[in-house]
């Protein structure tokens, strides 16, 4: 693993955004997986600013998200399409057709399951996987447990993951309890994954992360066995390390 820690934002944004221009340079069709959360906002919003400025095309690229609520209306601002759509996609000169997020509101959660995989395995791997952290150590919506499911999946959230999302929505109860989520074994197959990490409310799952037992009670904890990972740290996030 590399990680890296950055004490201020912009090395932190520039080196993240730079790992996936540099991708796309070398390699114009690479298939991306892409993160929701707040860590890569500034990745995004920088890679929007090096396209604007012509240092990167995304014409060529296709990409899958690694999540998505389930039954809250695509066009939701909380949806993780919304969200994509907004921070990337509607800034970029990618093609939509070639981006995919899991579809939470199909009429057949499961069948919708097994059809992401496939297309994953058709049109695979992930050359470069961007993840975020929960701070109980989830990665996707992958949620701590006794066993961790590989492929593609339904996931009924954990009360500390709803209360963690409620910024984003009115109240509480307006946060979905359920997702569907890549499983660990999708995102492990990734050529390379870049885990992006902010803030010190996930100090301790960072450590647990990366410095703990491989447990699936850390999901996070799953990717030392990744043989190709770098891990951007901002100082709170890092602070345990
Ligand atoms: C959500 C997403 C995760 C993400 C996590 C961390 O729970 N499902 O994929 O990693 O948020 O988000 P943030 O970057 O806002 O801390």
């Amino acid at each position: 693993m590399n990680i890296l820690k950055f004490h201020n934002d912009e090395d932190f944004i520039q080196t993240g955004a730079n790992l996936i221009v540099s991708l796309l340079q070398s390699n114009p069709k690479a298939v991306l997986g892409l993160a929701t959360g707040s860590s890569p906002v500034g990745v995004y919003a920088k890679l929007v600013e090096m396209h604007n400025k012509g240092l990167v095309s995304f014409s060529k690229a296709a990409s899958y998200n690694l999540d998505e609520y389930v039954g809250l209306p695509v066009d939701h601002p909380q949806s993780y399409r919304s969200f994509m759509n907004e921070h990337l996609f509607n800034h970029v000169d990618i093609d939509l057709a070639r981006t995919h997020v899991p579809n939470g509101n199909a009429a057949d959660l499961d069948a919708e399951c097994l059809a992401y995989d496939k297309m994953l395995e058709d049109n695979g791997p992930v050359d470069l996987q961007i993840l975020g952290i929960g701070s109980n150590g989830h990665i996707g919506f992958n949620e701590p447990d006794a066993s961790l499911n590989s492929g593609t999946h339904v996931v009924d959230l954990l009360e500390e993951t709803l209360e963690a999302n409620a910024r984003f929505f009115d109240k509480l109860e307006d946060v979905p309890r359920q997702a569907v989520t890549m499983g660990i074994g999708g995102i492990l197959k990734a050529r390379q994954i870049v885990l992006l990490v902010r803030g010190e409310e996930k100090a301790e799952a960072v450590r647990n992360a990366l410095e703990g037992p491989i447990t699936t009670q850390c999901p996070a904890s799953l990717l030392q066995s990744h043989p190709n990972v770098v891990v951007l740290l901002d100082e709170g996030a890092g602070k345990w390390l």
